[in-house]
């Protein structure tokens, strides 16, 4: 954060803290800061281990003086989800050059050549503390900065990203340029909040390009007019209107005017995730790779790597759409919890505006561009990972019902391992929450390089995947927080459905089925209340799950996929083994486990299979097994004083996995309470996971 007021010291670390705590979701296994102090040369640095709350610990108790005025106050800091070298003070962000911590930075990514930089800085006296790759960017900086002393800081931090590889969003303070501070990405989002000091019009930020001169207005207005373009309409980003000419300001090197044309002081935030910064303001622009964002005395310069490299010369301010109580947990528990409850509502998000249940029509903006494109392509890949991968694989079934187009359903990380062919008239569709998943973006990546169409499914508006996809669809659930993804499974399904319909809007044999299909969705959020009501039966029914080391859950066809989640919910956060068998199996292996103690939950709900799935039902009992089941409501086939029930309203078949899906939810969410574990941040794991 930068700015030209006057701040006191608690403020500044206030601030910084209280945005990590925001983030602390995406990694939280140790935080550090970096602030500058009043005097020349002089840094406040603190870390720790564990979560923001005990570096806000080691902050009260070690802070210099909480009512010492500054007026240079540029400060960084940093949640970390170890990678390289484990969780410990040490490796904790910043990281500096030196003892005197000339250069410090903080980096979400990976720096690939960071053991050849490690053997050529040690080469030249440079003696490294940490087992980190970020350490090398620090101490590059010093050794660039040594050698051409009267460099500024935005051509230093260009020398600096020249000679790394990989992927990065860092931030760079230094005591050789106090108040300032240089950002810069490369695959890893950075989002800048801009705060003005009077209520300003803000539009866009021009990028300082070429040096022949600015832009003329009329080429700005279009890039910002296309710039709306890819994800379409329906996709919540609120571009502002196009610039008023007289906005436009002719230098290059001042990033924001004022109606009267001076320019104007403003703060800045920056951070990896808006969810940091919205309580401060709700306009911000999206860097894009390669940008270096320069920050000094309340104005904000963005310059590009190399000139000339076809990028758009302007930033579109965006306002944001998030209210900071959507990232407050309210009267709820966890973060999980609440975003379990708010499924009623974010799945009417996710059609609101699309799906017209009456006329029985369905329009996603973001992809209308290209529908004709789509619908002609020789195979649909759905490329994503962990819950996202299992919403792929929710629809697939109705994708290829409707569209009679060849699917496949990919996990991002093997279909890279197996560079599996792509093709021209391939449509690779990435369904990722976060829009950053370092996987699945270079699956993305690898798919342009083919010349593949590409659509996104994705929730963070501006993330990486939502920006380099040709079209998309945003599932506007709204910012999920709770490690454990839920609405954003429902959210992506709902999507998808919506994407299917679209395609086969014009095959007269499916003209029933869509109907239904649509008819079905609109009751979906009313069906969602009806079965969130059973949250403390499903609660009680988890203390039979108590102590327990393994469990099963059986699905076929597309409660397959119900299951998978089902399970990979309940392993991530109460960390019970639990495995998803496809029930067309068990007889081939997996009934060797069956007895009476094991528990089982099976989804028996009503569709064309059902027969088939009663089959595996009946071999469990047969073992003795007492299975819960998850069935339709008042379904006779499982009597009461027999079989423990969960019984859910009867939806389309290819709709009912959104139902199915719920009291699994549910059941993961008590089962690590009953154990007393955390459930929104549940060891090793993070939200984003931007590595290999
Ligand atoms: C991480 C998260 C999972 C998530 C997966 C894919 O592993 O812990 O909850 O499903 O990444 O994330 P994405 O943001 O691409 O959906």
């Amino acid at each position: 954060r930068s700015s030209c007021g006057v701040k006191r010291t608690q403020e500044i670390l206030d601030t910084l803290v209280n945005g990590l705590s925001r983030l602390e979701y995406r990694g939280y296994d140790s935080a550090g800061l970096a602030v500058d102090g009043d005097k020349k040369n002089e840094v406040f640095a603190f870390k720790e281990v564990g979560k923001v709350v005990k570096l806000k610990e080691l902050i009260a108790s070690e802070a210099p003086d909480m009512d010492k005025v500054f007026d240079n106050h540029a400060g960084i800091a940093h949640t970390r989800w170890a990678t390289h070298g484990p969780p410990s003070r040490v490796n904790c962000h910043p990281h500096r050059s030196d003892p005197k911590w000339e250069f410090a930075v903080v980096h979400n990514g990976i720096i690939t050549n960071y053991k050849e930089l490690k053997v050529l800085l040690e080469g030249k006296g440079f003696r490294f503390e940490t087992e980190t790759d970020t350490e090398a960017i620090a101490k590059l900086a010093k050794y660039i900065y040594d050698q051409h002393p009267s460099i500024d800081f935005t051509n230093l931090v260009k020398a600096v990203i020249k000679e790394l590889q990989g992927a990065f969003g860092l931030l760079l303070k230094s005591v050789h340029f106090p108040g300032e501070v240089v950002a810069a990405r490369k695959g890893s989002p950075l989002v800048v909040g801009v705060r003005t000091a009077k209520k300003m019009k803000v539009d866009f930020v021009d990028v300082e390009f070429n040096e022949e001169g600015a832009l003329s207005a009329e080429q700005a207005s279009q890039t910002v007019a296309l710039k709306k373009q890819p994800m379409g309409a329906s996709l919540g980003a609120s571009l502002l209107a196009p610039p008023d000419k007289s906005l436009l300001h002719r230098s290059q090197s001042r990033a924001f005017l004022s109606d009267d044309g001076m320019p104007q002081p403003a703060e800045f935030f920056l951070s990896s995730d808006p969810s940091a910064i919205v309580e401060h303001t709700k306009k911000v622009l999206y860097l894009e790779d390669d940008d270096i964002a320069h920050i000094h005395e309340g104005q904000l310069n963005i310059h590009r790597l190399s000139k000339n490299d076809g990028t758009s010369n302007v930033r579109a301010i965006q306002t944001l759409e998030i209210e900071l109580q959507e990232i407050m947990k309210g009267r709820f528990e966890h973060f999980m919890q609440k975003e379990i409850f708010e499924q009623p509502e974010s799945v009417v998000n996710a059609m609101r505006g699309r799906l017209n249940v009456e006329e029985k029509t369905v329009m996603l903006g973001g992809l209308r561009q290209y529908m004709g494109t789509i619908r002609r392509c020789r195979r649909l890949i759905f490329i994503a990972c962990g819950t996202s991968f299992h919403s792929c694989m929710a629809v697939r079934g109705a994708f290829e019902e409707l569209t009679e187009i060849p699917i496949s359903v990919e996990l991002a990380s093997d279909f890279l391992d197996r560079q599996a062919p792509v093709f021209r008239d391939d449509t690779c569709v990435f369904v990722s929450q976060s829009g950053e998943t370092a996987d699945s973006l270079m699956a993305l990546r690898y798919c342009l390089e083919r010349g593949a169409l590409t659509v996104g499914i994705v929730n963070v508006v501006g993330s990486s995947i939502s920006l380099m996809t040709h079209c998309g669809v945003h599932i506007n659930a709204g910012p999920e927080i709770g490690v454990a993804s839920t609405k954003a499974y429902t959210s992506q399904f709902v999507c998808m459905i919506m994407f299917a319909l679209s395609l086969s809007e014009d095959r007269a044999s499916k003209h029933q089925r869509r109907l239904d299909i649509m008819e079905g969705l609109g009751k979906i959020p009313k069906q969602f209340s009806e079965i969130l009501k059973m949250d403390q039966e499903i609660k009680e029914m988890c203390l039979k799950f108590k102590d327990q080391k393994s469990m099963l859950l059986l699905g076929r066809g597309a409660q397959f996929a119900t299951a998978l989640e089902g399970a990979l919910k309940i392993k991530e956060i109460s960390y019970l083994h639990c495995e998803a068998v496809m029930s067309g199996e068990l007889k081939h292996g997996v009934l060797a486990l069956v007895d009476e103690k094991l528990p089982i939950v099976m989804i028996l709900t009503r569709d064309d299979i059902f027969t088939k799935s009663l089959n595996a039902y009946q071999q469990v009992i047969a073992r003795k097994g007492r299975p819960i089941v998850i069935c339709n409501t008042g379904d006779k086939e499982f009597p009461g004083e027999r079989t423990d029930k969960i019984e859910v309203p009867h939806t389309v078949d290819v709709l009912q996995g959104l139902l199915n899906v719920i009291p699994l939810q549910l059941m993961a969410y008590w089962l690590a309470v009953a154990e007393g574990l955390n459930v929104d941040f549940p060891r090793n794991l993070a939200k984003s996971v931007t590595v290999e």
